[in-house]
């Protein structure tokens, strides 16, 4: 099996405040991993780190056997590491195909201007089916014409989802995907995550446990920006440090 993430010792200080706290992360190519804990406990922290956002201030990360502490974002990109994206950045009045594109290409830094892509066939269909596949795997391909404002809140999480499927992703990292949706749009959007997994490992950020027990193989545990418990669900249900700072507070 190959070791598609391998996080030593990380850390991220913000001042005085330690985000992320000699975090050691390792996952397997084909896992999908869970990872949980209270608000403030550093697991979007954590993602900006794998994903490039900004660097540790301490400890190395590496995909797939190579060392990409120093890699940017982008990059990181394009080695199948994909991550989702708020729809701050999209376009209300475009339709959900054209966000879909545009925000494809400006993820992978497509360094030619969008006329220069218009205009070469190749890149252009190759791009096109990236997303018209992505648009077909998350539900979305009869609303590609849809105005994106139009779309329902489950619906733009979906659009949300598809940008980074639409990457190629060897490893996609979801933060928080069922955050403020109804209770039917969060069995949608699970229903999709289940469907879409095997075609690449899984991270997901989830606030409560209880929501991704059945889609995750394995759980991570943060509180004030450690790992405090990591195993399956069970074991970490059933771990009192869990249950003490997290099910006790937050429950
Ligand atoms: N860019 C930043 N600058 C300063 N502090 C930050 C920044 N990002 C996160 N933090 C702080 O780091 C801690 C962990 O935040 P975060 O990773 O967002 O937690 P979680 O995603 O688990 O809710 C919080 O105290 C938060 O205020
Ligand atoms: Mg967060």
């Amino acid at each position: 099996m190959t070791t598609l993430i391998h996080a030593e010792e990380l850390t991220k200080r913000f001042d005085g405040l330690v985000a992320v706290n000699q975090v050691n992360l390792r996952l397997e190519e084909g896992e999908v991993l869970g990872i949980i804990g209270p608000n403030g406990s550093g697991k979007t922290t954590l993602f900006n780190l794998l994903s490039g956002y900004f660097p540790p201030s301490e400890g190395a990360i590496f995909f797939a056997g190579k060392n990409v502490t120093e890699i940017p974002a982008y990059q990181r990109v394009k080695m199948g590491m994909a991550r989702t994206f708020q729809l701050v950045s999209v376009f209300d009045t475009l339709k959900v195909w054209e966000n879909l594109v545009l925000s494809n290409l400006r993820t992978k830094r497509v360094k030619e201007s969008p006329l220069g892509f218009f205009f070469s066939a190749a890149r252009k269909n190759a791009t096109l089916q990236c997303c018209q596949d992505a648009l077909d795997l998350v539900g979305l391909a009869s609303k590609a014409e849809t105005l994106t404002y139009e779309l329902s809140y489950g619906d733009k999480r979906m659009l949300e989802i598809a940008i980074g499927i639409s990457l190629n992703p060897r490893i996609l990292l979801l933060d928080e995907p069922l955050a403020g949706l109804s209770d039917h749009e969060i069995g949608s959007v699970l229903e999709m995550i289940n469907r879409v997994k095997q075609s690449f490992s899984l991270v997901v950020i989830e606030h409560k446990i209880s929501k991704i027990v059945d889609l995750v193989q394995k759980l991570i545990v943060m509180n004030e920006g450690k790992i405090i418990s990591e195993g399956s669900a069970e074991n970490c249900l059933g771990d009192p440090k869990v249950r003490e700072c997290y099910w006790g507070k937050e429950e």
